[in-house]
This record gives structure tokens, C-alpha cells and sequence, in this order.
């Protein structure tokens, strides 16, 4: 970090735009394997959320690699970076008071656990656990039968690997769950948190 750089103290407090927003801000991180539905089910929660008046925002991995990280590729190094990069965007939109969803791959443990010391306590890890087989099989963007056929390099649960989280808060076997089923359980999750009224 460059030195003579002062934290600039904001005039609007966490807790106004707490009260005012009516939850308390917090980082709902959906991790698992590309095809796995993290994307769709964090848009049902957002939906949810949204509708019951919750200031929310959804961080989603191919629209994100499409601006802010499109100068990054699928090397661990840069997926490294772009989990970098999403935690502290992330933590942005938490401090705007905002109920923050992220659906990113984010295939290695470390990079998760420090997103989580980013979010002070109110990140909620959802593992959206669904088999490698099952992705493959859905393969929606065709994405499995070119990385079988080496033409995509680095490609998660194929040539690059994915570290399951050990102890989520939040554990989605998605072969036993509908979409809504799995949304509900992480809305209700929230509620049992207290984050969502
Ligand atoms: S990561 O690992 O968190 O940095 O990945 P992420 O930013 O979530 O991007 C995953 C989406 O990028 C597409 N894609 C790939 N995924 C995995 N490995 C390789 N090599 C790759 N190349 C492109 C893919 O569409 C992922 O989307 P999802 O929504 O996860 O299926």
C-alpha cells in the first residue's frame, strides 16, 4: 500500500444507514463448481429480499469478468485476484448497508477466509453443492465438453482444482432441493441471523 494515504472518516454512520435500511448489511458468498447454480439461486434470494423491501445487490462472476476483472484469466493466480478484488467491492456494498450476494466459483479456501475477516463477522459462506457429474451433464454454456476436449485450460473440477468449504454456514445439496426450496433456506437463515427483520 502507498504511504501518506489517511482513512477518510464518512459523515453518514453505519448504524443510520442501518436504521434506515432496516437490516443490517452483510455478504452472502456462494461458492461452488461453474454450472453448480449459484448464480440462479442467488438471484431468487435477491428476488426475495428485494421484494420485502431489503436493499440488496447480486456480484456476479461472468458479468463482473465482463468489466472490473476482464483483464483476468482462470490461472490460480488471477482467480486469486478476482476474489481479491470481488471481497473488497464486496465490502463496499456492505458498507453502503446493503445485503451483498457474490456468486463467484472462488474454488480455494484461503481467498474465502479472507473475504470472510473483510466482512467482520457477517459473511455467510453457502456452499451450493452440486456434483461435478451433474455440472457436467447440465454443461449450460458448453463449457465442460471443450474443457474435455483441452480447450479450455484451467478449467474448475476438470484441470483445475476446487477446494469445497469445510464448514459453511450454509450447506445446499441442490440434488435435493428446488431452486425455491434452496432460496427459502437462506432467507430463513438470514432471519434466524437477525440480519433481516
Ligand atoms: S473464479 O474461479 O471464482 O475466479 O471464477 P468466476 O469469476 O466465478 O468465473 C466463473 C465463470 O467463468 C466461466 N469460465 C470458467 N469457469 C471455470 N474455469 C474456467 N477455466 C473458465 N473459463 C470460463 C464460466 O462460465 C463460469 O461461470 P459459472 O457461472 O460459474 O458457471
Amino acid at each position: 500500500m502507498s504511504s501518506n494515504i489517511v482513512w477518510h472518516q464518512a459523515a453518514v454512520e453505519q448504524s443510520e444507514r442501518r436504521a434506515q435500511h432496516g437490516h443490517h448489511p452483510c455478504l452472502v458468498w456462494y461458492t461452488g463448481l461453474s454450472g453448480s447454480g449459484k448464480s440462479t439461486i442467488a438471484n431468487a434470494v435477491d428476488r426475495m429480499l428485494f421484494e420485502r423491501g431489503c436493499h440488496t445487490y447480486v456480484l456476479d462472476g461472468d458479468n463482473v469478468r465482463h468489466g472490473l476483472n476482464k483483464d483476468l484469466g482462470f490461472d490460480d493466480s488471477s482467480r486469486v485476484e478476482n476474489i481479491r478484488r470481488i471481497s473488497e467491492v464486496a465490502c463496499l456494498f456492505m458498507d453502503a448497508g446493503l445485503i451483498v450476494s457474490t456468486a463467484f466459483i472462488s474454488p480455494f479456501q484461503e481467498d474465502r477466509e479472507q473475504a470472510r475477516e473483510l466482512a467482520k463477522g457477517y459473511m455467510i459462506e453457502v456452499f451450493v453443492d452440486t456434483p461435478l457429474s451433474v455440472c457436467e451433464q447440465r454443461d449450460p454454456k458448453g463449457l465442460y465438453q471443450k474443457a474435455r476436449a483441452g480447450q479450455i485450460p484451467h478449467f474448475t473440477g476438470i484441470s483445475s482444482p476446487y477446494e469445497a468449504p469445510e464448514q459453511p454456514e450454509i450447506h445446499l445439496k441442490t440434488s435435493e432441493l428446488t431452486i425455491e426450496q434452496a432460496a427459502l433456506k437462506v432467507v430463513q437463515y438470514l432471519e434466524q441471523r437477525q440480519i433481516i427483520a
